[in-house]
């Protein structure tokens, strides 16, 4: 039996296959690579030596998701798959709602036609509404504020709705929290395209001279040291999260959500101090203005996931500096493959 990972390509996903191949899971990706590179397939199968079936090709194609399903005997499907940049969603709300909502109910559509309902669904934290008391738990408010928050939110609520309508279906969702870090080869990490958004990846590129230096944004917050407190969550804490919530989804149906988070946050200037650190590299940062749509803290309450997934993170902010900074030195292209031949011809 296989279990399918749609975005299996992407962050996350690549992780969660390493994690899935080395506890015994056969699985099979399917990607569309939009924000991915197949080498990090084959770095997948290096890092495991074990091999699974990839296939290219997009939610939207829903024949596409069919043959998928009529080539292999999928037990399970771990839903990694949507666009996930904030600030274009908002700039492009009709890509998110395509892409995001209308993938994954062609996948639920081909899931139900083939009567495997068993999904593991990512899911974030930015589905909480902003301003309530510390830390998140899963029956915390939620509303979102942007077009990407609101297709998580949907997708959600769809679930719960299909279990609702047909109790066969068994639907995990995991609220996930700030991941950063890499596995620790080095060999798998995150890969975003041009500059990054996010603090983690903006930093080790400052470290590592491609960009000059990080903006921190705004210390003028309600907290200890006026920047943002996050709870940030090693991508391999996280993936092992994945293979848990699969155990739930394999053994009972029902609709469940948890957050993946550590339980604890740190601020900006926590974070920098925290690589430096680890990495005895130099961060060059300055104070900048406030980002449109942060929140001051945000950070989760894991006892749910404790006590019902029977996971918790064990991984320090150092680990997820080590493990960032390795993957950046070794990889400063990400998977791009410079074909130092061709650049040299050209010159
Ligand atoms: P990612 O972009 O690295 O991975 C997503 C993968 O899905 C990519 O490989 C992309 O090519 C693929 N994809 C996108 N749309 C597709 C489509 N229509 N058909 C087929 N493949 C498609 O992102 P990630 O950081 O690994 O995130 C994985 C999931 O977790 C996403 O759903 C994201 O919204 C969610 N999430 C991420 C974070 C985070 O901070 N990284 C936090 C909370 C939730
Ligand atoms: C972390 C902190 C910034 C960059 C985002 C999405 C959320 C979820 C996870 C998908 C904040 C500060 C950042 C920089 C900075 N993704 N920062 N300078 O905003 O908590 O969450 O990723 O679901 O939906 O919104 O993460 O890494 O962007 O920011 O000072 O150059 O770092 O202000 O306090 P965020 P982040």
């Amino acid at each position: 039996m296989t279990i399918l990972v749609t975005g299996g390509a992407g962050y996350i996903g690549s992780h969660t296959c390493v994690e899935l191949l080395n506890n015994g899971y056969e699985i099979a990706v399917l990607d569309n690579l939009s924000n991915s590179s197949e080498e990090v397939l084959t770095r997948i199968r290096e890092m495991t030596n074990k091999s699974f079936m990839f296939y290219k090709g997009d939610l939207l194609d829903k024949d596409f998701i069919k043959m998928v399903f009529q080539k292999n005997r999928i037990e399970a499907v771990i839903h990694f798959a949507g666009l996930k940049a904030v600030g274009e969603s908002v700039q492009h709300p009709h890509l998110y709602y395509q892409n995001n909502i209308m993938g994954t109910l062609h996948l639920l559509e081909v899931m139900d036609q083939y009567e495997i309902r068993k999904i593991v669904f990512s899911s974030s934290a930015t589905v909480y509404a902003s301003s309530q008391p510390m830390p998140l738990s899963e029956n915390s408010i939620t509303k979102a504020i942007n077009p990407y928050g609101r297709t998580k939110l949907m997708i959600e609520e769809m679930l719960a709705d299909y279990y609702q309508a047909n109790p066969k279906w068994s639907c995990v969702v995991l609220r996930y929290f700030n991941p950063i870090g890499a596995h620790q080869s080095g060999e798998i990490g995150e890969d975003p395209n041009g500059i990054p958004n996010n603090l983690m990846p903006y930093l080790t590129q400052v470290a590592i001279g491609k960009l000059n230096e990080l903006k921190v944004f705004g210390n003028d917050y309600p907290t200890p040291d006026g920047t943002c407190i996050r709870d940030y969550i090693h991508v391999v804490d996280l993936a092992k999260g994945h293979i848990k919530a699969l155990n739930k989804v394999q053994i009972e149906s029902g609709y469940y959500t948890y957050n993946l988070g550590t339980g604890g946050g740190y601020s900006v200037l926590e974070v920098i101090q925290a690589f430096e650190k680890a990495t005895g590299k130099k961060v060059p940062y300055s104070i900048g203005g406030r980002r449109q749509g942060d929140v001051p803290i945000c950070y989760a309450d894991t006892s749910t996931s404790k006590m019902e997934l029977l996971w918790q993170a064990t991984k320090s902010l150092e680990e997820m500096c080590k493990d960032a900074w390795n993957w950046q030195t070794q990889n400063p292209n990400g998977y791009k493959i410079i074909d130092h031949a061709t650049l040299n011809s050209n010159n």
